[in-house]
């Protein structure tokens, strides 16, 4: 009797869009791996039942995406530490009993990304100016707090949602509207874009950096396009810049490995892959 092909996919709605079954795809078949990931759209009202009967779906695991993340997690019967404290799942799996695993790999794919290209990135870990309060906000506070970075600023539009990941992570986060922005970025050593402005067919992201300083580091969730209207004005200016693909790439590692059972790298023939994928737009 020959085991069963191991198959995951990434639910979301939409999901027709995501790079995921592109990076799997590329790591099955650079491993000679025996798998199979593909794309999985569930609507909403579908969701619930979905993930809560996930052991009947043949599945080995998933990637979570927009907007399943929070009612995945509620379905698992195990949460990994991020998982529960963002109370949002990007990667589930089957243990052996047969229950609904959930782990947040996003901020890892945020560490993994800076790490990679950036070295050296938190050595001084002093002040790191968060743009921005959804999903991924969370995710990059908690990977800065990881390591010790002594203040974090969060800088969004609708000021009570800063407020309450501030009060969430404690006396290392500050809530501040964007009025305040200019003078927060004085301090700034690392400043992080986690809203959807500069994003393709969304508003662009104005901001004035002429008070940042030139030895601060700036990197942007938003990937496509690659080299966002932020990177390029801190690239003109003298910043280092580092692009959110690395994000996407090194968050999909914890989910094959656990489902594979090997661990990838992300290397340059990854990456040179999905930015020919969207377009070589850099
Ligand atoms: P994600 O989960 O991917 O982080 P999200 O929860 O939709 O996405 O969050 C998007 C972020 O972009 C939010 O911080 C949002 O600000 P609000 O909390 O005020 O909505 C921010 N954002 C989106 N459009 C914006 C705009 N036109 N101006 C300023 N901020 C914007």
């Amino acid at each position: 009797m020959t085991a069963a092909v191991k198959k995951a996919v990434v639910t979301g709605h939409p999901v027709a869009h995501s790079r995921s079954p592109l990076i799997h795809g590329y790591w099955l078949k650079k491993f000679g791996v025996d798998g199979e990931y593909g794309c999985l759209d569930v609507a909403p009202e579908d969701a619930d039942r979905f993930f809560r009967d996930f052991s009947e779906s043949g599945l080995t695991g998933a990637n979570v995406t927009v907007p399943h993340k929070e009612i995945a997690a509620a379905a698992c019967g195990w949460l990994d530490e991020a998982a529960k404290v963002m109370g949002a799942v990007n990667t589930i799996w089957l243990d052996d009993d047969g229950r609904l695993c959930g782990a947040n790999t996003d901020w890892t794919g945020f560490l993994g990304n800076l790490d990679q290209r950036a070295s050296g990135w938190d050595d001084d870990a002093g002040t790191a100016i968060v743009l921005g309060a959804g999903g991924a906000a969370r995710a990059i506070v908690f990977a800065l707090l990881s390591r010790k970075f002594k203040a974090v600023h969060i800088v969004n539009r609708t000021p009570g949602k800063a407020s309450r990941i501030a009060e969430e992570f404690g006396p290392r986060t500050f809530a501040h509207s964007w009025d305040n922005l200019g003078t927060l970025l004085e301090e700034a050593d690392l400043l992080v874009n986690t809203t959807s402005l500069g994003m393709t067919s969304k508003p662009s992201l104005e901001i004035d950096l002429s008070s940042l300083p030139e030895s601060a580091l700036v990197t942007d969730a938003v990937y496509v396009p690659l080299q966002t209207g932020l990177l390029k004005q801190a690239d003109q200016r003298g910043n280092r810049t580092v692009d959110g693909l690395g994000m996407l790439l090194h968050q999909a590692v914890p989910g094959f490995e656990r489902w594979f059972g090997v661990r990838p790298e992300v290397d340059d023939d990854l990456r040179a892959l999905i930015v020919r994928d969207l377009g070589g737009a850099t």
